[in-house]
């Protein structure tokens, strides 16, 4: 018999997955127009191959070997944190991994023990479960607040318990688009601090979508006001490379024993099988970094499906940061209404998946006249 555990995820993710296969035949059609994932339908932005191609040839005989966190690209990263987040980072708070997916695996690894619980919002990232299945921990749901998707700190503090070990906070927020408010993190905080008394509660603040944060919004990390915070990044979203699996794990410099902290992350990297991103991207991180898909023409996308949509009558809200787009959908069942979308060679991922039925999710990684060829099939769904 498989593991119970593994058994346990492959349930909790069934219905992703026979979406996805289905997916993969549909997008293969001629004409298709497929919004589902945070995937690049055009070829990388400029400068990233060269980034990779002078990174390529080896410099010395440790060019090739067995790398953990590179030091002048912890470095690098510290530099920009400290840039960004006005806090005192340094290079070993960073721990370089494959991608968020990776640094969520490796947080979750260090700070949850079986049988804990990990509190996270809905609608999530729809690997959130899985992932605490996959450490042996409890998975916990909130709902966000239904008027504007904001943290429901009252269904968080509820929640709580003696055995909760972590909160998950996602923001800019992957589906909804939005970015908590300053005062919400900082209220979020002071409760976590409050309930940690009997036992500290940690804030895995995963943030892979930081930088895509539009003109009219700012994002506040809650590694501001919370100590005992992780975060959670990947460059897969910047770059639009998600298959390239680069990002980082960083411990909050005012983190209670911040140097043990360091050494656990880095021996869960270890132990969970070189959970280190491979030694040519961590060379490159010192010219990637400043590298981003053009924000502007993100904004432009946004505006028009945002505008196009609420012209047809669906109801959504204008995504502060992230690439996504979340509509209710005007079928309850939200399957159904994406099927009849993916008859029209339109293809949308249903809330359900998500954890949020009765809604969808487009990804705006498409082109901008992709989009514009797929109103359409939207007008003629609803
Ligand atoms: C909220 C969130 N966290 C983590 C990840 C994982 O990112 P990556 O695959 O780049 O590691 C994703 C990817 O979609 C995401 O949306």
């Amino acid at each position: 018999m498989p593991s119970a555990r593994i058994t346990a995820i492959a349930r909790a993710n069934s219905r992703l997955v026979g979406f996805l296969q289905r997916a993969e035949t549909l997008r293969t059609r001629p004409g298709a127009i497929d919004l589902t994932l945070g995937n690049p339908q055009e070829l990388p932005i400029p400068g990233y191959v060269e980034a990779l191609a002078r990174h390529l040839p080896p410099i010395d005989r440790d060019s090739y070997a067995y790398h953990r966190s590179d030091h002048n690209a912890r470095a690098v990263v510290a530099k920009r944190l400290i840039e960004w987040r006005g806090l005192p980072f340094e290079p070993e708070d960073v721990a370089l991994t494959p991608g968020a997916f990776g640094a969520l695996a490796i947080a979750l690894d260090v700070l949850v023990d079986p049988g804990d619980e990990v509190i996270f919002s809905l609608p999530p990232w729809f690997l959130y479960e899985g992932m605490i299945l996959g450490a042996g921990a409890i998975p916990v749901k909130v709902n966000t607040r239904a008027e504007d998707y904001d943290l429901d700190l009252d269904a968080i503090a509820g929640a709580i318990s003696p055995r909760t070990r972590v909160v998950i906070v996602n923001t800019p927020n992957n589906p909804t688009g939005r970015i908590y408010p300053a005062a919400t993190i900082e209220a979020l905080a002071k409760l976590l601090g409050e309930r940690s008394s009997e036992r500290e509660i940690y804030l895995l603040s995963d943030e892979p979508y930081s930088r895509l944060v539009f003109s009219d919004a700012s994002f506040v990390s809650p590694s501001t006001f919370y100590e005992r915070t992780l975060i959670s990044y990947s460059y897969g979203k910047v770059h639009l490379t998600p298959g390239q699996r680069l990002g980082w794990l960083a411990v909050n410099p005012s983190m209670p024993n911040r140097e043990g902290m360091q050494a656990l992350i880095e021996m869960a990297q270890v132990a969970g099988g070189w959970m280190f991103p491979n030694a040519v991207m961590q060379r490159a991180i010192v010219d990637l970094e400043h590298l981003s898909i053009d924000m502007v023409e993100l904004e432009r996308k946004r505006d028009l499906m945002v505008d196009e949509l609420s012209r047809m009558g669906y109801s959504l809200n204008r995504p502060e940061g992230t690439f996504y787009l979340w509509v209710r959908s005007p079928d309850p069942d939200d399957f159904a209404f994406c099927n009849r979308l993916a008859d029209d060679g339109v293809m949308v991922l249903p809330g359900t998946v998500c954890e949020g039925p009765g809604h969808f999710r487009i990804s705006l990684t498409a082109s901008r006249q992709m989009l514009e060829h797929s109103l359409p099939a939207f007008e003629k769904a609803r």
